[in-house]
């Protein structure tokens, strides 16, 4: 279909307003770890005193679009991460609030969060660890085959809840753009590589508020309810002789064994078997009951302990973003972290770097595949035995991510947040 300009000035007022729009975009953090990153952010000494605090290796990974495009990664296997930057703080009250980062999993993934969070007011950075309480947690965790979605936790008076829907995350070994984005109208939307992948409003997606109805709890079901759907059909009648019929009868097909001395052996009496035509005690059938008044449920009131809060959406002192995850095999790489009012500006940004280079990445990995497929055939030239070693690896690596030590459960922000969850 042709599009005709009726008025080349409509377009260039188009063009206007859209410059407008993104010049007018606020940007509260924008990080794209290029040189003096490390001026930016502070590494937590969390965890350093029990030797579990991994290093962050900064490089463009072992596959990429670009090479001299470098984030922070995850180089140590059984490690805890902790590190944090700061920014002018900020309230997101009657604005939109877009987070959004790349995170690449170099390690084929078995078991590790991807995910960065929001905190506000006063944080002392070189602290921030599992514990530390959090604003908003967003972003992939994968555990085996059960956990592979994306993370979108709010706090909210002092409790965390997590998202009701189910938003499946990437699982391969490449780079992707994830994007938090969140309105002013109390709506949001969560979209992978600048594609929506679920939205909806912060009443019907999280359980922050009390339920704005409840059930009645002083309804009582009518006396004269009547809740079944079949009752016995009055109309039907027992057949004539119905009860004479035995429930067992002589085998027919039974005859008197030829070595049978009825002096001895008494009187033969061919074996019973089941009657074919024995149907068990006479019942009417059923039939759809005429008065059924449905299954009875309680009437929905309003909620007395719900009050509305027009300041749902709100994180009024936001100030720094971390990342803080436990890791079994390292290999997770972070770029081009952002912090907006402005979505169209993180979806320029997402295509600027993630858009121009995933191609060549994508490249660079399948090279990278076959040159550890070659490496594998060559160690080992007989196909059946390779393949056998290919299995008994991954079944070990399964039971690693089973062994997390004790502390790493504790940390284990889905364990413990479900818990919250199921508590309320
Ligand atoms: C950092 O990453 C590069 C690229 O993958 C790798 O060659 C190097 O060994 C890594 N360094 C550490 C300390 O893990
Ligand atoms: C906030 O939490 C406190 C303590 O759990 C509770 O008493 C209060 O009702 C909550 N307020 C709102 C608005 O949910
Ligand atoms: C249906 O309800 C009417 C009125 O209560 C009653 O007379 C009748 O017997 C009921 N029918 C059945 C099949 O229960």
């Amino acid at each position: 279909m042709a599009v005709r300009v009726r008025n080349p000035n409509f377009l260039s007022l188009i063009l206007v307003l859209c410059l407008l729009a993104s010049a007018s975009a606020k940007v509260f953090f924008e990080e794209r770890f290029d040189d003096g990153w490390e001026n930016r952010w502070v590494k937590s000494d969390w965890k350093k005193d029990e030797n579990l605090a991994g290093e962050w290796n900064y490089t463009s990974g072992k596959w990429n679009g670009d090479a001299n495009d470098k984030g922070i990664q995850t180089s140590e296997d059984y490690r805890f991460y902790a590190i944090s930057a700061e920014y002018p703080e900020f309230s997101n009250k009657d604005n939109t609030l877009v987070f959004q980062f790349t995170v690449k999993h170099e390690q084929k993934l078995d078991c590790g969060g991807g995910y960065m969070k929001l905190l506000s007011g006063e944080v002392d950075q070189k602290k921030f660890g599992g514990d530390t309480p959090y604003s908003i947690m967003f972003g992939p965790d994968i555990c085996g085959y059960s956990t592979k979605k994306v993370h979108a936790i709010l706090t909210y008076n002092g409790t965390n809840h997590l998202i009701k829907k189910e938003v499946p995350c990437e699982t391969d070994q490449l780079s992707h753009v994830y994007t938090f984005v969140l309105r002013p109208d109390a709506t949001y939307t969560i979209l992978i590589d600048n594609v929506e992948k679920q939205s909806g409003s912060l009443y019907s997606d999280w359980d922050l508020l009390p339920p704005k109805q409840i059930k009645d709890p002083e309804a009582k079901k009518p006396e004269d309810w009547d809740d079944k759907e079949y009752i016995p059909d009055p109309e039907d009648k027992k057949p004539e002789g119905y009860d004479d019929i035995p429930k067992e009868i002589p085998d027919p097909d039974a005859k008197k064994p030829e070595d049978w001395d009825e002096a001895e052996d008494g009187e033969w009496t061919a074996p019973t078997i089941p009657n074919p035509e024995y149907k068990g005690p006479w019942k009417p059938k059923k039939i759809k009951n005429p008065n059924y008044s449905g299954k009875w449920k309680a009437p929905l009131i309003d909620n007395p302990d719900f009050k509305d809060d027009s300041e749902l959406y709100v994180f009024p002192k936001l100030k720094y973003v971390g990342i803080e995850l436990w890791q079994v095999k390292s290999g997770t790489l972070f770029d081009n972290v952002l912090i907006t009012d402005d979505p169209e500006y993180a979806k320029q940004l997402a295509e600027e770097t993630w858009g121009k280079q995933k191609d060549a990445e994508k490249a660079a990995f399948e090279e990278a595949e076959k040159k550890r497929e070659e490496e594998e055939t060559k160690d080992d030239p007989v196909e059946s035995d390779a393949e056998d070693e290919d299995d008994a690896e991954d079944a070990g690596e399964e039971s690693d991510a089973d062994s997390k030590p004790e502390a790493a459960e504790e940390s284990d922000d889905e364990t413990k947040e479900s818990d919250k969850h199921d508590e309320l």
